[in-house]
């Protein structure tokens, strides 16, 4: 029992740790992550506000990512989108382009817009 009391508390300071790491995302500048956002190619696939589209590349806008996992897939993609090296796009900017996109509003659900409700979509 004691053996489990100790894994168990070692188990959820390492989680506690992980939530931690996870909300120490680095101050970002919204203005040079839009500027990067647009200058760095990246609303080519994302859409000008992030808002993605099937055939390009997912949503960012209002992302729930966390930082650390928006930087991996710069540096290794996960399927299509070419990588960012640091030396292209440092690690600051990413956490600016990061700071642009979480200070975006989501995007309304299909369903709330009339114009493709009334094209049928369910
Ligand atoms: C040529 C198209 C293209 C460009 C340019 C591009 N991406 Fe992507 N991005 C994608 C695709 C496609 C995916 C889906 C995962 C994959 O294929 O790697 C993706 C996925 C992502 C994701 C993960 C989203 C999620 O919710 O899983 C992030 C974050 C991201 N891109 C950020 C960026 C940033 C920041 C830039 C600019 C520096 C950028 N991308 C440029 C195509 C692109």
């Amino acid at each position: 029992m004691k053996i489990f009391t100790i894994t168990l508390a070692a188990t959820l300071s390492l989680c506690a740790s992980a939530a931690m790491a996870q909300q120490a995302a680095p101050a970002g500048n919204i203005e040079n992550g839009k500027k990067h956002f647009n200058s760095d190619g990246c609303w080519q696939c994302h859409g000008t506000l992030g808002n993605g589209a099937n055939l390009t590349g997912p949503k960012l806008a209002n992302t729930e990512l966390p930082f650390e996992a928006f930087l991996m897939q710069l540096r290794q993609p996960s399927n299509d989108m070419p990588p960012y090296e640091a030396k292209i796009v440092s690690d600051q900017t990413v956490a600016d382009i990061y700071a642009y996109m979480k200070s975006l509003p989501k995007s309304p659900d299909a369903k709330s817009l009339p114009l493709l409700t009334g094209m049928g979509v369910k």
